[in-house]
C-alpha cells in the first residue's frame, strides 16, 4: 500500500491548503482509476498505477516542463495537434515571464492535472471537467468524437453560461490557442494513463509479477529484459497515437446543422423570440411552440421524463454523469452508499452529485443558446451526461420537429436577462 498511501497523503495535504508557491507543481497519478480496479477485480494496483504514471511522465513531462513523446513530435500530423511552444506559454507558474496561463486562469477549478479537482471544485455541480476521460460535452462533432479546437476555444473565451466558468476578456487569441493546446495535452496525458491501466487489467497478470513497464529494464544488459521494456514502451506509444488519431479525426466528424425548412420561424435568442411573438410571425411561432410542447411531453421524445412537464428540470433528476458512474455503479457500488466509497474518495474522487436536467426557465444554455447549438445538443445528446441523443420515429417524431422543440424550450424562459453564472451552479446537493 506504500505508494498509494503516500500519494493520498500528498493529495490530502493539498486540500488542507498548503501553499503551492514553494512546492514544485506536480501531476497527480489517477489513483481512483487504479483503485476502482483494485476493488472490482481484487488485484493489487499500486505497481500498475506507479508504472503507468512513470510512462506518462516520461512522455509528457511535468507541469513546469511539459513535453510530448517522440512518436508525436516526429510525425507531422500528430505534431500539428499541440505545439510545444504553446504548452510552454500555458504551463509553468504565475509570474514566470511568458508562462503560467493555466495556473492563472484554470487551475483553481480544473486542478494541476486537469482532473477537475481544483480547490474550488467541491462547490460546483457539475464539477469542473476532468479532461482525463477524453470526453467533452459541448462540441460540434458527432457523439463519441473529440471536439474541434474551435469548440474548446469558444468555451475558454466565452465561458460556459450557467456554470461558474466565466468569460475571460483579457485573453488574447494566442492565449486562447495556448490554453486549447494545454487542455488537449492534459487530456492526452490523462487518457493515456487510463488506457495503460485499462489494457493491463485485461492483458497482464499482476499477481504473477507482470508489469506495465519495468523502468529498471530500460538500460539492462540482459537482452530479454531490454526487449520487454521496448515492447511495453511501444505499446504505450501505440496508445498515444490512437488518442492522437481521434483528435485528428474530429474535423471529419462535424455535424452539419441544416437550416430550418421554409416557412418555419426559429428565433436564435430569447430576445428574438419575444420580438417574433409580437409581430406577424406570432401565429406560426405559437403553433410551433404547441407542437414542441406536445412532443416534449409525449411518449416518443419524452423530454419531460427528465426535464419535467414544464421544463424546470424537475423530472427524474437523481441520475449521475459518466465521470461518477464509472467508479461507482461501474464497479457495483451505489453512489449513495458513502461508506463503500471512502477508499475512492480518499484517493481523489469527488463526492457523487446528481446530474441535473436543465431547468429551461433559467434560459442558461451551457453549450450556447443559438438555435443551431440547441439543435446539436438535442440531436447528439450531451456526452458523458444522462442527456440522450434523440431517436426519430417515422411520421411521429422527425428531424424537422427538433425546431419545434427548440421553440418550446425557448418559450419557457422566464426572464429576459441572460442568466448569470450563479443561478444554476449552486452548491452540489449531496445525496
Ligand atoms: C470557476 C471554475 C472554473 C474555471 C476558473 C475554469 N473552468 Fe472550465 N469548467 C468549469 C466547470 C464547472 C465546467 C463544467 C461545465 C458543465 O459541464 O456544464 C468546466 C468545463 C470545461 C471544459 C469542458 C467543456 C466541454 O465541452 O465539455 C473545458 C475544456 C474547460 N472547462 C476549460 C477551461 C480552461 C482552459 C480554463 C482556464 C482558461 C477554465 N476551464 C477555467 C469550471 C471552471
Ligand atoms: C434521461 C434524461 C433526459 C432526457 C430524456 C432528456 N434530457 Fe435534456 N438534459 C438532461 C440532462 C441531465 C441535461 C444536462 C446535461 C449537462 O449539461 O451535463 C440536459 C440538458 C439539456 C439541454 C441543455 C443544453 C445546453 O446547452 O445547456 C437541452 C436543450 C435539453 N436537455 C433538451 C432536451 C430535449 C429537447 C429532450 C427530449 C428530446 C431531452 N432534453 C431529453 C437529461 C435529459
Amino acid at each position: 500500500m506504500a505508494v498509494l498511501s503516500v500519494a493520498v497523503a500528498v493529495m490530502l495535504g493539498t486540500i488542507g491548503g498548503c501553499s503551492q508557491e514553494t512546492k514544485p507543481l506536480a501531476f497527480e497519478p489517477n489513483l481512483v482509476h487504479a483503485m476502482k480496479y483494485e476493488i472490482k477485480e481484487g488485484v493489487p494496483m499500486e505497481q500498475a498505477s506507479e508504472d503507468a504514471f512513470w510512462i506518462v511522465t516520461e512522455m509528457f513531462g511535468t507541469p513546469e516542463n511539459p513535453k510530448l513523446p517522440s512518436v508525436i513530435t516526429e510525425d507531422e500530423e500528430f505534431a500539428s495537434i499541440v505545439s510545444v511552444e504553446n504548452l510552454q506559454r500555458a504551463s509553468g507558474r504565475i509570474g514566470e515571464e511568458g508562462r503560467g496561463l493555466y495556473q492563472t486562469h484554470c487551475v483553481t477549478c480544473h486542478g494541476v492535472t486537469g482532473n477537475g479537482r481544483g480547490e474550488l471544485s467541491a462547490t460546483m455541480n457539475p464539477y469542473p471537467r476532468d479532461y482525463r476521460k477524453g470526453v467533452f460535452k459541448f462540441k460540434s462533432t458527432e457523439r463519441g468524437e473529440k471536439p474541434l479546437r474551435e469548440d474548446l476555444a469558444g468555451l475558454i473565451k466565452n465561458g460556459i453560461n450557467g456554470s461558474r466558468m466565466v468569460a475571460i476578456p483579457s485573453l488574447t487569441e494566442e492565449d486562447v490557442e495556448a490554453l486549447v493546446d494545454y487542455v488537449i495535452y492534459l487530456s492526452w496525458r490523462g487518457e493515456l494513463e487510463r488506457m495503460l491501466i485499462d489494457d493491463a487489467i485485461y492483458e497482464l497478470d499482476f499477481e504473477e509479477g507482470d508489469r506495465i513497464i519495468n523502468p529498471a529494464y530500460q538500460n539492462s544488459a540482459d537482452e530479454e529484459e531490454k526487449e520487454e521494456f521496448e515492447d511495453s514502451w511501444e505499446l504505450a506509444e501505440d496508445f498515444a497515437m490512437e488518442i492522437g488519431e481521434a483528435w485528428l479525426e474530429a474535423p471529419d466528424a462535424v455535424v452539419e446543422v441544416p437550416d430550418p425548412p421554409e416557412g418555419f420561424v426559429v428565433p436564435d435568442s430569447h430576445e428574438e423570440f419575444v420580438a417574433a411573438m409580437s409581430d406577424d410571425r406570432a401565429e406560426t411561432l405559437t403553433a410551433s411552440v404547441e407542437r414542441g410542447r406536445e412532443l416534449f411531453r409525449g411518449k416518443i421524445a419524452a423530454c419531460s421524463k427528465c426535464h419535467g412537464e414544464n421544463g424546470r428540470g424537475d423530472g427524474q433528476n437523481t441520475d449521475y454523469d459518466d465521470w461518477t458512474k464509472e467508479w461507482t455503479l461501474g464497479i457495483g457500488i451505489k453512489p449513495e452508499n458513502r461508506d463503500a466509497l471512502i477508499k475512492l474518495l480518499a484517493r481523489g474522487a469527488l463526492p457523487p452529485v446528481n446530474a441535473k436536467p436543465r431547468n429551461f426557465a433559467l434560459g442558461a444554455f451551457h453549450g450556447g443558446a443559438k438555435a443551431s447549438d440547441l439543435y446539436m445538443r438535442i440531436t447528439q445528446g450531451i456526452e458523458g451526461s444522462p442527456m440522450p441523443a434523440v431517436t426519430f420515429v417515422d411520421g411521429q417524431f422527425e428531424e424537422d420537429d427538433v425546431w419545434h422543440l427548440i421553440n418550446f424550450i425557448r418559450s419557457l424562459q422566464e426572464s429576459t436577462e441572460e442568466s448569470g453564472s450563479e443561478t444554476e451552479a449552486e452548491t452540489p446537493q449531496q445525496t
